[in-house]
């Protein structure tokens, strides 16, 4: 089933309707941290519309819905002269699912700008979280429980052209290190704690460019999978198992999945 809500009310009917059920409801946002699997997804996919995709500006404060996509927000920021989520330029989401897997890139993850969030509870009740009701951590933010409907950003005042320049260096930067030359869902797997890259380890235990079905391991960032055409949620599976048995061998490390698995 797959519904699109476009504000509070119609959300919370949703969430009254998916317990009297008992389905369980995912928010998909911008679907690009997910591996949906094969088969029927037995839930309720929800994608934020309407409200949810707006902004609004107060002083340096910005409120964004939580289906609004971080580079659509990053881009009204830079318009009114207000930086501070930058570094985010490039990855493929909404804010609400930045917000729950606590996104990042280059050492800063969005749950650093944040001052607060409303969240809806599963039996729709309204909630203002300030940060540090918060646990943010590395891709995490205890914050999944909820549906979160927008967010307060506290941004900086600066020269819109300076801001401009940002983005783009970001864009660079991602550009020359990561694949998007065919669909993918971005890293695979957290860093383990350390300091050492998930996708380095699976590049030493050689299988960039390893193929099963429709799936390949990028030739470029290893903790990057593509479907080069045709690739089964399974042929994706397989190789997340290659690559973790492997790291396993060779290093003794255990990776865990960054990205959110629905079967
Ligand atoms: N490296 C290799 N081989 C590879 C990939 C990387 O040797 O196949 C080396 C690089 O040369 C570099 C080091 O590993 O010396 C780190 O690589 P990179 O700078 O690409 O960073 P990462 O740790 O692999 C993390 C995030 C990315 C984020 C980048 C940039 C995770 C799992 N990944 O990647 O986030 O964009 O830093 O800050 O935290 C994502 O979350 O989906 C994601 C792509």
């Amino acid at each position: 089933m797959f519904a699109e809500p476009c504000c509070a009310d119609e959300l919370r009917q949703l969430l009254i309707c998916a317990k009297r059920y008992r389905i369980p409801l995912s928010v998909i946002g911008a679907g690009s941290n997910i591996l949906a699997g094969d088969k029927e997804l037995r839930r309720i996919v929800a994608r934020l519309g309407g409200d949810f995709k707006k902004f609004s500006f107060c002083g340096t404060a910005m409120r964004c819905g939580s289906g609004l996509g971080l580079n659509q927000a990053l881009l009204a920021g830079q318009r009114r002269g207000l930086a501070g989520l930058e570094f985010l330029a490039g990855v493929p989401g909404t804010i609400g699912g930045a917000l729950v897997s606590n996104a990042g890139a280059w050492g800063r993850s969005i749950g650093d700008a944040v001052e607060q969030v409303r969240v809806m509870g599963r039996s729709g009740r309204i909630k203002v979280l300030h940060k540090k009701d918060i646990k943010f951590s590395y891709r995490s933010s205890g914050l999944e429980k909820y549906i979160i409907l927008d967010a307060v950003f506290r941004l900086k005042r600066t020269a819109s052209a300076q801001i401009r320049e940002k983005i783009s260096q970001y864009l660079k930067q991602r550009h020359a290190a990561q694949d998007n030359s065919r669909p993918n869902a971005g890293c695979v797997f957290k860093n383990p704690s350390g300091g050492v890259s998930a996708g380095r380890l699976i590049d030493l235990c050689g299988l960039k460019g390893r193929r099963i079905g429709g799936a390949v391991i990028s030739l470029r960032h290893a903790n990057f999978i593509l479907n080069s055409g045709g690739a089964h949620a399974r042929d994706v599976l397989a190789l997340m198992r290659l690559a973790k048995n492997k790291v396993k061998n060779k290093f003794g490390i255990t990776l865990e999945p960054e990205i959110k698995i629905w079967l």
